[in-house]
């Protein structure tokens, strides 16, 4: 069995050993709820880095919703055996006090790109996650880290994060893993009906649909407008945002010039999912 670390003290003198043997440490930061698109990522790092650590936080920082926290599926010991055939060399899953202990007084917050999108409809998220993972960094000691480009603001803003702040971690994004029927792998989607499953792929299906017209040249407004009304008659209940980015500063962009991003963000029987493609 792969061992379960829940204190920094018991994890950072073996990462030491491995460092001062020269070997790259990678550490992929998950919360729990593991499928197959986190353990694409735990593949990604084995075949980088001799050594790898997956951590399992959930993180309450990132919640903005108390609700949301609560139901977040916790299931640890699904996720160890699910690592366990992964050549994974330890889990870190620390307990919140460990994570933020008394007096736990500093936020790391990312302006600009932490802004629009994510940031507009979840308030203190992106410092929430920001800080977390300058955390994680600090406490495993990883020379690479790997994150999904589902949550492509996510991966943008801790790229900037690990930029600005000099922290020597290699930010490594891995390709979105996506069921048959299009549906982006999230953890959240097991919250959904099975009428509201069949339902989801409606999302990706509509972005495809935009990217298709935006690369044609019709306007940004007007296909973005008829993607949202084609996830609004598929079912779902509302659309936060379906817009298009630079796809690496995030900034508006009216037409696919430079390399973008359509990223969106809609409500189905309760369940919030977010997708992103090139464009
Ligand atoms: O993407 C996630 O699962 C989380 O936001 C992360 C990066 C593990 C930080 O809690």
């Amino acid at each position: 069995m792969i061992p379960i670390l829940r204190r920094v003290a018991d994890l950072r003198p073996q990462v030491a050993e491995w460092r001062a043997d020269r070997q790259a440490v990678a550490v992929v930061p998950t919360m729990g709820a593991l499928h197959a698109g986190h353990l694409s990522l735990v593949r990604a790092a084995r075949a980088r880095c001799p050594r790898v650590i997956v951590t399992i936080f959930v993180n309450p920082a990132q919640f903005n919703n108390p609700e949301d926290l609560e139901k977040y599926p916790r299931t640890e010991n699904a996720d160890a055996e699910l690592l366990a055939p992964e050549g994974v060399d330890a889990v870190f899953a620390p307990l919140v006090d460990e994570v933020y202990p008394p007096g736990f007084a500093t936020t790391v917050s990312v302006a600009g790109i932490s802004e629009p999108l994510e940031g507009m409809h979840r308030p203190g998220h992106f410092a929430g996650v920001a800080t977390v993972v300058a955390k994680l960094f600090g406490m495993t000691g990883a020379s690479h880290a790997f994150f999904g480009e589902k949550d492509w603001q996510q991966l943008a803003v801790i790229r900037r994060m690990a930029a600005d702040l000099d922290l020597p971690v290699e930010v490594v994004g891995c390709p979105t893993l996506r069921d048959s029927d299009g549906l982006a792998m999230s953890s959240r989607n097991a919250r959904l009906s099975p009428a509201a499953r069949a339902l989801a792929p409606a999302l990706h299906r509509a972005m495809q649909g935009a990217a298709r017209s935006l690369r044609g040249g019709v306007k940004a407004g007007k296909a973005l407008e008829w993607a949202v009304a084609d996830v609004l008659n598929a079912g779902f209940d509302s659309v936060d945002y379906m817009d298009l980015r630079d796809a690496a500063t995030l900034g508006s962009v009216e037409a696919p010039d430079a390399p973008a991003r359509l990223l969106a963000a809609a409500t189905l029987d309760g369940v919030r999912l977010i997708d992103n493609i090139a464009v």
